[in-house]
């Protein structure tokens, strides 16, 4: 089934800040890039009479078991649902602590926090963002039960170094469904990875997660969990209480056509990245977050370090330059669920802090032309030249 691809290259390349005037129509951040396929999809599945989860989510899991290059795939409602079935399956409750960092989406500490346990953040890398090892190594006593790093933006986190601490690791790979550590595939590698199939993600269903494992014995505890029922007609019973977190065939369907088109996606996002760094590079005060260049980087997000300007001011220039923009993330730990919950030993986190009142991420998404992200670069310099010193 054919679709049509966002145009590419079609439009002679301009030169980055020379248009003195604003862009007429609002830049979306990041828009899904959706055509007459997955409309199609849709459609044929509500004509099969499968609503729920049936024949496209096992066709989704097996496909995705071969792209992840994991022996097991279990398809969830979200990442969020991944990752607290994941601490559910490895037995974290409360008593126990689980590590992770405060750069990411709440939802990363707020099913450590559902499990009835505590969440430590540990400070990140001042380069790449992700979670620093040296700062997990300090945090690490006998209540640890997990790991839960992320791979911020499409960057993988330092696994091999996260592995030798020798805890559970649960990969958050919401941004990272494309990317490869050191030449091993993202879902391949820790205990669980958990990826989000949400609207904006590098494959979108709207919502929905998956969980990659080579481990039989989580993948049963993960299925049992994810549904409510086993067996057939009256004769059902549940091994354990489950949480109802499956998948409809109806997102399958759509995550499927978006797999089709995941390796044409990420050329275009590359390309992206590329007229980005090239037209903000020598700008004084804008740093590009790190992307280590022995791995594949799934360039989910494209966010750059301000510190030409007040961060927020920057952003709000932006807007009236009818840029959208956003923020990954405001760290976890300053928001209010969080603010009065931190555990005891929770250590200061400088590099975060920073971080966290520099990051701005720029318009990213397969569903924008080429000459839309040249507006975006050209719009930033103005900006720039406005506020910078
Ligand atoms: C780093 C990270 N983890 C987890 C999630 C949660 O994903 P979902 O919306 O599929 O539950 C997100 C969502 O944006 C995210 O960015």
């Amino acid at each position: 089934m054919g679709y049509s691809a966002p145009d590419a290259q079609s439009a002679p390349t301009r030169l980055f800040g020379v248009e003195a005037t604003r862009r007429g129509t609002f830049l979306s951040f990041q828009p899904p890039a959706i055509s007459e396929a997955e409309i199609a999809a849709v459609a044929e599945t509500l004509r099969s009479g499968w609503l729920t989860t049936g024949p496209r989510t096992a066709e989704l899991e097996a496909r995705m078991r071969d792209y992840l290059e994991a022996k097991h795939v279990l398809a969830v409602s979200s990442c969020t649902a991944a990752l607290h079935l994941s601490l559910v399956a490895l037995g974290v409750g409360p008593g126990d602590e689980v590590i992770t960092t405060s750069i990411t989406w709440p939802a990363t500490a707020n099913v450590i926090v559902h499990c009835g346990a505590t969440p430590v953040f540990a400070d990140v890398r001042e380069d790449t963002l992700n979670i620093d090892p040296a700062r997990v190594r300090e945090l690490v006593n006998e209540r640890t039960k997990a790991i839960v790093p992320v791979d911020l933006y499409g960057q993988p986190a330092d696994l091999d170094e996260l592995a030798a601490l020798g805890l559970p690791i649960v990969e958050d790979a919401a941004h990272a469904v494309e990317s490869r550590y050191r030449g091993r595939k993202i879902g391949s590698i820790a205990d669980l990875t958990c990826f989000s199939l949400y609207a904006t993600k590098n494959i979108a269903a709207g919502e929905g997660g998956l969980i990659a494992t080579n481990r039989d014995d989580l993948a049963e505890a993960l299925d049992d969990l994810r549904v409510m029922r086993r067996g057939h007609g009256a004769r059902y019973d549940i091994a354990v209480p489950g949480y109802k977190a499956n998948l409809s065939d109806v997102l399958s369907s759509i995550a499927l056509v978006q797999l089709d088109k995941v390796e044409h996606h990420a050329e275009i996002r590359r390309r992206h990245v590329a007229i980005y760094d090239e037209g903000l590079a020598e700008l004084a005060g804008v740093t590009p977050v790190a992307r280590d260049e022995r791995d594949v980087h799934a360039n989910h997000l494209y966010v750059v370090r301000v510190t030409f300007a007040d961060r927020d001011d920057v952003q709000r220039a932006l807007t009236d330059e009818n840029i959208g923009t956003s923020i990954h993330f405001l760290p976890v730990h300053q928001l209010s669920a969080y603010r009065d919950r931190l555990a005891p030993n929770q250590p200061a986190l400088p590099v975060t802090e920073r971080a966290g009142a520099e990051v701005l991420s720029l318009p990213l998404s397969p569903a924008h032309s080429d000459d839309d992200v040249r507006d975006a670069v050209a719009a930033f310099r103005r900006v720039h030249a406005r506020l910078a010193g």
